[in-house]
C-alpha cells in the first residue's frame, strides 16, 4: 500500500503541470458541446451547495492542488490553510491561501478550524488509512465544525479506458508515464453510512448529471 501511495504522491507530482485539463475538460479531456454543459451543470451544483455554507470562517483545505476549489474557497473564508504533498501543485494553487506542504497521513494540525475541505481526495485514500483520515478531520474540527466534501461521482468517466481494477487503477501522464493510483468511487448513501460509526453525519448526494458526489455535515 505504501508503494500504491508513494506512486500516487509522484503521479500527482508529475502531472501538475497538465492536471487543469481535467478540470477545464482541455485536450484528451475534451467533452462534446452537450457533456461539456452537463459537466459544468454539476460543476456549478456542487460549487452551490458549498457557497450555501458561507461564511465558512477558518478554513482547512486538504490535497489543496492546483487550487481549483482553494479559489473558491477563499472568496468565501475569512481564511484558508491549504495542505498538499506536493510542491509541484502548491506552486499552481493560490498565494491568497496558507500553503502548507505536508503528507496528509503524516500532518496533524496545530490548530482547529470551522470547516475542513477536501475535493478529489477521498477516493484516494486507501481502506487501511481510511479511519486514520477522519481522524485527522476530527482533530482539525473546532467546536460545531463542519466538513464539506467533493469528489468523483459513481458516474465518472472522465478517466475510462485506464486500467481498474477494485479501488486501485493505472493512471497515464500525456507521456505516457503510467502510475498506479487508488480511487474509490463512493456512493453517496454508503458513505453516509461508513463514517457514521467514525463520528461523522454527513448528508451527500451525486450531482444531477453522475458526474460529482458533494457535501457535508457536521462530527456528531
Ligand atoms: C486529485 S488531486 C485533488 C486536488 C484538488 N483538491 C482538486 O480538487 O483539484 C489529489 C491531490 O492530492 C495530493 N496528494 C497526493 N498524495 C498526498 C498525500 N499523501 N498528502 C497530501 N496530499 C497528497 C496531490 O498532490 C494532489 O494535489
Amino acid at each position: 500500500m505504501t508503494d500504491v501511495l508513494s506512486q500516487q504522491k509522484l503521479y500527482y507530482a508529475q502531472r501538475a503541470p497538465e492536471y487543469d485539463d481535467w478540470w477545464h475538460r482541455r485536450g484528451r479531456y475534451e467533452l462534446e458541446p452537450d457533456a461539456l454543459a452537463r459537466w459544468w451543470a454539476d460543476a456549478a451544483e456542487a460549487e452551490t451547495a458549498l457557497e450555501r455554507l458561507a461564511p465558512l470562517g477558518a478554513v482547512l483545505e486538504l490535497a489543496a492542488g492546483t487550487g481549483i476549489w482553494t479559489r473558491k474557497l477563499v472568496r468565501l473564508a475569512e481564511r484558508v490553510v491549504a495542505v498538499d504533498a506536493n510542491p509541484e501543485t502548491l506552486a499552481l494553487n493560490t498565494p491568497e491561501a496558507e500553503l502548507v506542504r505536508a503528507d496528509v497521513f503524516e500532518w496533524r494540525p496545530a490548530e482547529t478550524f470551522d470547516l475542513v475541505f477536501f475535493s478529489f481526495w477521498l477516493s484516494h485514500v486507501p481502506e487501511t488509512r481510511f479511519e486514520e483520515f477522519w481522524t485527522l478531520v476530527q482533530t482539525a474540527l473546532g467546536p460545531g465544525g463542519r466538513v464539506f466534501l467533493v469528489d468523483s461521482g459513481t458516474g465518472d468517466t472522465a478517466h475510462t479506458g485506464t486500467d481498474q481494477a477494485g479501488w486501485e487503477e493505472t493512471r497515464s501522464l500525456s507521456d505516457g508515464r503510467t502510475f498506479r493510483i487508488v480511487k474509490r468511487r463512493w456512493a453517496p448513501g454508503e458513505l453516509a453510512e461508513r463514517v457514521r460509526p467514525l463520528g461523522f453525519e454527513l448528508e451527500l448526494r451525486d450531482t444531477s448529471n453522475g458526474h460529482f458526489l458533494c457535501g457535508g455535515g457536521v462530527a456528531a
